[in-house]
């Protein structure tokens, strides 16, 4: 190869004009990736090009961000994460990658496995929210379902986890800010997901916008080197994310594209997304020394690399029909089955599901028949016109059972204009019972869509207030990108369920809930706030040093010329008090579960011991309905301050009303391991705690001891 053959591996074009423009630079060999392209007879075209035109034939890596769904869209990452099922990211990702290599491409940007506790950032709904074990396990599930059994088979697709690394943490919830996120906690919470991706063989890397500590990403060697070659032993390659090579300059840490260039390909990125400056520079750079050519070989090397075990070198070109396979039955089941876990029931005074007394239901809210806003952010290639809403689906599944009144009340989520919601309340007035779907639009969440404010948008609020009024109960859903902060509307709503953005088949999947053919079984997979300014809230917090008893004095009870310290000085909001909205882990059924008889194999525990725990889980309603019994531990003493509960197993148990089944959970000792004073991973001797509970803040304290 020379040298500009080998940097144009490293370069990736997005898609435009016509495959004539863009084959004159595929002929020298001056692109090894193009993303946006979906067409398969343009895939093919521009391939050939490559393959047969080119002088070296290195095919083209087509690249696509599918992100929950290519034409089936599944619910939003964040909602599947809600399943705390790896089955179902597994199986929403085999299906993406099925649709999608279908069109010619190969290669996704998902998963996105940034950890995010701050509701206010847009992009909380392309993850899996708070924990690094949930992130973790749903984000080598999804790795699987993309990749598939070898990443050879041509309905394989390379994975992405992304965006390596921090981003999550912007600072106040602000796309692309700047973290702050020392490098102990960057071990202990940011990177685990990553390491388990790697771990799992994705193959390829996304660094991150953000810069850490001062350091963007893309030019961060200790996390693209050190840590992600060095202690994981990846061998796929890294791409930057969108010019976030040159945006550098804009951050201030070089100070143009030949610096960025430089910075980029030392720190290790092997990719360039469509900024140009590797092309431009590089040679530049290699024959001024500053950049070595070993350097260019073993990113070009990577990148091969990944381009054989893809096949593409056998296999270059797809077939180009796509019909059987884009929206195929069984992938509409599948994304229905996924938007019927992803659903949590937050409150429910007996209304759900609806009895068979129930004879008119008036169906509200902006988003009861909105088939693009309940897809969500990144669905470029859904269908909406495949879309099937929940007023479509109450009325084509329970039409024969219900008389179904609709009266929107506001036309999209952010309408302000009350007029429509006088019907709305006359509709209720008339009905058994009130549906409210209410919510996000697509486009409040999601890259760069982040908001200050998480109450509901336009006079939604005022909607529920006033069909409320009517005395009728009112089933709230809510359909959005993120948690919101709804404390008034569960108040007002004799059940609340909410959805997330649901996909492609969230109308069947909440018809079925909503009448009880299907029970809920999500969970919060992230903190629900109260209001905004209880962020950052989150379970796996560490302790301060005074810690509220809970009983302290709250605003209201504040008498006149209080003395400073009547008050209880201890760590919590005068206002929001000591508890979020709704927890982590939390989400109600249409049954009940007890749990008995938590057993520990041990109470002494040597570090290469393995724990067991076990746990008789009830059913004690009438429904049969499936719990996601959780185990949380605490380190109580360590070298440095440890979170007060962490995640560290989950399971899915479905039970008959009446049977009880036994919950088993292996938990290795050494997986209580922790980047400690001396930044090294440890599982430290000493006391732990230990819950088997429904939700976060539930269930009573084990204990055991890890010895010497
Ligand atoms: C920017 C986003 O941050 C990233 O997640 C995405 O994959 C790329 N654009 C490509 O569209």
């Amino acid at each position: 190869m020379t040298l500009e053959e080998k940097i144009g591996q490293m370069n990736q074009i997005s898609s435009y004009g016509n495959i004539e423009d863009m084959g004159v630079l595929i002929k020298r060999g001056e692109i090894g990736s193009i993303l946006n392209e979906v067409d398969p007879v343009r895939v093919n075209a521009l391939q050939r090009v490559a393959v047969e035109e080119s002088r070296l034939g290195i095919p083209l890596l087509i690249a696509r961000d599918v992100i929950h769904g290519f034409k089936t869209i599944f619910p939003i990452p964040l909602g599947q994460a809600a399943s705390f099922n790896p089955g179902i990211a597994e199986e929403g990702a085999r299906i993406s990658a099925i649709e999608a290599s279908a069109a010619g491409i190969r290669w996704t940007f998902a998963p996105m496995i940034d950890i995010a506790r701050d509701p206010r950032w847009g992009r909380v709904a392309e993850g899996c929210g708070e924990d690094p074990y949930l992130t973790s396990v749903m984000g080598v599930a999804t790795v699987r379902g993309y990749q598939g059994e070898s990443l050879s088979d041509p309905t394989s697709i390379a994975a992405c986890p992304k965006h390596f690394v921090g981003y999550g943490a912007a600072e106040g919830g602000r796309d692309y800010n700047s973290t702050f996120i020392p490098e102990r906690q960057l071990r202990n919470v940011y990177l685990p997901p990553f390491e388990a991706a790697a771990k799992a063989g994705a193959a390829t890397y996304m660094t991150s916008f953000n810069d850490n500590d001062g350091v963007p990403s893309t030019g961060n060697k200790f996390i693209l080197q050190d840590v992600l070659r060095g202690e994981w032993g990846f061998d796929g390659f890294v791409v930057t994310d969108w010019a976030s090579a040159t945006e550098m300059i804009a951050h201030g840490f070089v100070a143009d594209a030949k610096e960025a260039a430089l910075k980029s390909v030392n720190a290790g990125v092997d990719m360039e997304m469509v900024s140009y400056s590797f092309v431009n520079y590089l040679p530049e750079l290699i024959k001024e020394g500053k950049v070595k050519e070993s350097a260019i070989n073993e990113a070009v090397r990577n990148i091969l690399r990944i381009k054989f075990r893809l096949g593409l070198f056998d296999h270059p070109y797809v077939r180009e029909t796509t019909e059987d396979i884009f929206y195929a039955e069984a992938h509409l089941e599948a994304a229905k089955r996924a938007a019927v876990e992803s659903a949590i029931l937050l409150k429910n005074e007996g209304i759900l599901p609806l009895k068979e007394s129930v004879c008119t239901v008036a169906v509200v809210g902006p988003l009861a028949d909105a088939p693009h806003e309940q897809l969500g952010t990144w669905i470029f290639d859904g269908d909406k016109n495949y879309t099937q809403t929940p007023l479509a689906a109450i009325r084509q599944l329970y039409g024969d059972r219900v008389e179904v009144i609709y009266e929107p009340g506001l036309s999209y989520s952010r309408d302000k204009s009350t007029e429509g919601i006088s019907r709305a309340v006359a509709a209720a007035a008339r009905a058994d019972v009130v549906l409210a779907f209410v919510g996000e639009e697509a486009i409040l969440s999601g890259e760069a869509h982040s908001l200050a404010d998480l109450h509901l948008q336009g006079a939604q609020s005022q909607l529920i207030e006033a069909v409320a009024a009517t005395g009728k109960p009112v089933v709230t859903v809510v359909m959005a990108g993120r948690p919101l902060t709804i404390g008034r509307q569960v108040e007002l709503s004799a059940a609340v369920l909410y959805a997330f953005h649901p996909g492609t088949m969230g109308g069947p999947a909440l018809a079925d809930l909503i009448f009880g053919k299907e029970v809920p079984s999500g969970k919060t997979p992230i903190t629900f706030p109260k209001m905004v300014g209880q962020i950052p809230v989150y379970y796996a917090h560490h302790n301060t040093g005074r810690p509220a008893s809970r009983t302290e004095t709250l605003i209201d009870d504040i008498p006149v010329e209080a003395g400073q310290t009547s008050l209880g000085n201890t760590s919590f909001y005068l206002d929001a008090g000591f508890d979020p909205l709704y927890p982590f882990g939390y989400g109600l059924s249409y049954t009940t579960f007890r749990y008995d008889n938590i057993r520990l194999s041990d109470s002494e525990l040597k570090k290469n011991d393995i724990l067991t725990v076990e746990c008789d889980i009830t059913n004690t309603g009438e429904y049969e309905g499936t719990e996601v019994v959780q185990l949380y531990v605490q380190d109580k003493v360590g070298s440095v301050t440890r979170p007060v509960k962490e995640l560290k197993r989950f399971t899915r148990v479905n039970l008959k009303p009446g049977e009880t089944r036994t919950v088993v959970f292996d938990l290795p000792v050494e997986e209580l391991a922790f980047w400690n004073i001396d930044m090294v991973r440890t599982v430290e001797p000493g006391d732990f705690g230990l819950w088997v509970a429904t939700h976060s803040q539930s269930g009573d304290e084990f204990s055991f001891k890890v010895m010497d």
